[in-house]
């Protein structure tokens, strides 16, 4: 198995390295932006800024004794659901509070990174103390992700990137399918740097032989599901999804708008017309599901899904990405500091493909699986509260996308959500049994 090193900088490099890249995602922001949350399910930028600054308190407490928090109202505040920390703030409700104020969480912001990197600077730390820090940095990445999310939401064209390079223009791709032998396969992240306790232990499963899709499904592809009805026919959707087509009116994808007979949406690259190539985002669980049906198939499980994008059959050899054990960068793979702000074409990443030949596995859209969020065999838990509590109800998304910070992804790495949250950049590809 892979033993590398894949991250270079230490963890004082890393840290600095996310705390700036947080401020470089709120720069160009209007103080008004700050304070505004447009649906219950997202947060303002205000409380991102402060949330993961209060994570890097809760990591002090637990390294640090007798540590006390700088507030208790800004503690009450930006706590997002520990309970061992006290009552946390509704969290549909944090758009409703002037208080802090915009400047004094940017003050606080500055203060922990000012605290956290003496502390990374002078003082000799033991392993489970680096690896809370390893903790606290990636979850500000998963919040500059989730920040992503909500600008969309907030300002979408709006929004102005400090840098923004231009998607590829790539030929169409015929679809394919790709058969991949089962047999017991080793899941679990295989390397030796940070990953999450739910990424642990390796395990085995046994698979069934299967094809998965070499390409995510495209916007065209999603687009023929629609025109063919699938929304409007109960028989391709689970009930709890049928009631939310129903409820909500689902018609499209999140965002999508239909003008004058044309699919348009608004988004980071301005309102246009929607592009057949691109992978298929804003879906929730259900119309992944739904599709599938659709098309007579199925959601891949995650260790289908990981086993398509990780395992190397001529070497015998499972890899931290689906080309190798090397970190990504932008020829491989469209990740945040691709700065494309949108989903790329597909087949953009040849040079990104997994063994078997399966493209875009790492970045541009999340991919749904069938797979419940659950502890793997063996689980422990790394932190009280983070992950653990979340074993239910949600399915495993894996892969990445356009907004993940790269130093963040690996193919090991699970994302979760519920079923029908669809304000991610959340797409799929379909599998089937052989
Ligand atoms: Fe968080």
């Amino acid at each position: 198995m892979a033993t590398v090193s894949r991250q270079k900088s230490s963890l004082l490099g890393q840290f600095n390295e996310a705390r700036s890249r947080t401020l470089s995602l709120v720069q160009t922001l209007e103080k008004d932006d700050f304070v505004v949350q447009t649906a219950p399910f997202m947060s303002p930028p205000k409380w991102h800024l402060g949330h993961v600054s209060w994570l890097l308190e809760v990591v002090m407490s637990k390294a640090i004794k007798d540590y006390e928090f700088y507030s208790h109202e800004f503690s009450e505040y930006l706590n997002s659901y520990y309970h061992q920390f006290g009552e946390p703030h509704d969290k549909d409700k944090r758009g409703l509070a002037t208080r802090p104020t915009v400047d004094q969480v940017f003050e606080y912001f500055h203060m922990m990174t000012n605290k956290v990197d003496g502390i990374l600077q002078n003082e000799k730390l033991d392993e489970k103390t680096k690896q809370l820090f390893f903790m606290a940095i990636n979850h500000e990445c998963q919040h500059q992700e989730l920040l992503i999310y909500d600008l969309q939401h907030l300002l979408a064209d709006r929004y102005r990137p400090v840098i923004k390079n231009s998607m590829h223009r790539t030929p169409e791709q015929e679809s394919q399918a790709i058969k991949i032998n089962g047999g017991l396969y080793k899941m679990g992240y295989t390397g030796d740097e940070f990953c999450y306790d739910i990424e642990l232990p390796e395990h085995n499963v046994y698979l069934n032989d299967y094809k998965i899709d070499a390409y995510p499904i495209t916007n065209k592809q999603y687009m023929k599901f629609i025109d063919d009805g699938g929304y409007d026919d109960f028989k391709y959707w689970l009930s709890d999804g049928w009631d939310k087509v129903q409820n909500e009116k689902w018609k499209a994808p999140m965002y999508w708008e239909k003008i004058d007979g044309k699919w348009m949406t608004c988004d980071f690259l301005g309102k246009r017309k929607i592009n057949p190539s691109e992978p298929v985002c804003h879906v929730s669980y259900y119309e992944a599901d739904a599709y599938c049906k659709w098309a007579g198939k199925r959601l891949p499980t995650e260790a289908e899904w990981e086993k398509a994008a990780c395992w190397d059959d001529k070497n015998q050899r499972k890899t931290i990405f689906p080309w190798g054990d090397n970190p990504p960068d932008n020829t491989r793979a469209n990740l945040l500091e691709s700065y494309i702000w949108n989903c790329d074409e597909i087949g953009s990443y040849p040079n990104g493909k997994s063994h078997y030949g399966c493209h875009q596995m790492i970045g541009d859209v999340w991919e749904w699986t069938s797979s419940e969020f659950s502890g793997y065999p063996g689980f422990k838990t790394g932190f009280s509260e983070y992950n653990d509590k979340w074993f239910a109800n949600q399915k495993v998304l894996r892969g990445g996308s356009f907004a993940t910070p790269s130093i963040s992804i690996r193919g090991s790495y699970r994302n979760f959500f519920r079923l029908d949250e669809r304000w991610l950049f959340s797409g799929f590809r379909c599998a089937e049994y052989v």
